[in-house]
């Protein structure tokens, strides 16, 4: 009796542990850098031949129509919506410091989701063309605190958008940051796996522990679901990895080369 009992609390502990399991940071950190440089990386790509001119491949930075699909439902809150958006502006930072944003260069767009009449397109491809107006714009996007999470709509509207506005040759990317688990309109495996299926990389943030695990690795392609523990981990871990992707001038190797004027 006394060992079940042991038995028992071992169980529940154990349980409970695997319920809170801590994201690192730095790993999130890591991972997010990993995924986005992947994505950024440069492609061996062949110029149109010039008359008389040789053709050789050259590497060629994709450019990137970058969409992020906001979560906005009550249960954020404005404060950590307010994080939420950071990281969002993190983002484009990140993509702009390896594929500059531009009218012909990467563009970002951003749907805003909460119940499916809330859920809607705060901003597009080409209507912002530089990383200041973008930021600016994300960081004026309004709380929807709306009473459900309609993921499977949002992921819909992203579908049409990018149907509508995006370029070709652009790397289309839907980045979906949530909270939640869905819980109105279609369920978000349809319309994620639809998008798939037109070539677009689909990747998703789950943050705090309401997230469906099951669900997210439903939403993300494999490779591209990411949790965090609370928007504020999610935003120090956006900007380590934005720092990872800077080449550290003032620092270490670069100030140990002794570099001479030519
Ligand atoms: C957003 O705008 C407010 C003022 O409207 C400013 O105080 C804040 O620093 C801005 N945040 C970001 C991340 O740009
Ligand atoms: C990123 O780098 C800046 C500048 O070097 C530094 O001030 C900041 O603390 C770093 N942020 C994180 C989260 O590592
Ligand atoms: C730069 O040089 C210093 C002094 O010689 C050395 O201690 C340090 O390890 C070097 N750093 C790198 C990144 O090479």
């Amino acid at each position: 009796m006394q060992t079940m009992k042991v038995f028992v609390v071992f169980v529940a502990v154990f349980a409970i542990e695997q319920a809170s399991a801590a994201v690192n940071t730095n790993e999130l950190a890591r991972a997010l850098h990993n995924k986005l440089s992947s994505i950024l990386e440069p492609e061996l790509m062949m110029a149109p031949a010039l008359p008389g001119s040789k053709v050789q491949p050259q590497p060629v930075t994709p450019k990137l129509d970058f969409l992020l699909v906001l979560d906005s439902s009550g249960s954020i809150t404005a404060k950590y919506f307010e994080e939420a958006k950071d990281v969002c502006e993190i983002l484009v930072d990140y993509i702009h410091g390896k594929s500059p944003i531009g009218k012909y260069g990467s563009r970002a767009g951003l749907i805003e989701y909460s119940t499916k009449s809330k859920t809607h397109v705060a901003f597009s491809f080409g209507d912002y063309n530089t990383v200041s107006t973008i930021k600016n714009r994300i960081n004026q996007t309004e709380f929807d605190n709306g009473g459900a999470t309609a993921t499977g709509p949002a992921l819909q509207l992203a579908k049409t958008e990018l149907d509508a506005k995006s370029l070709p040759g652009n790397v289309r990317v839907v980045w979906v940051i949530t909270d939640g688990k869905s819980n109105s309109g279609v369920k978000p495996k349809m319309p994620a796996d639809d998008l798939r299926a037109n070539g677009v990389m689909v990747c998703v943030v789950g943050v705090g522990n309401s997230v469906n695990d099951v669900e997210l690795n439903q939403i993300g392609d494999n490779g591209c679901v990411f949790r965090a523990d609370s928007f504020t981990q999610l935003k120090t871990a956006a900007r380590m990895a934005y720092n990872l992707s800077r080449p550290r001038l003032n620092s270490g190797f670069f100030n140990n080369l002794s570099f001479k004027r030519v």
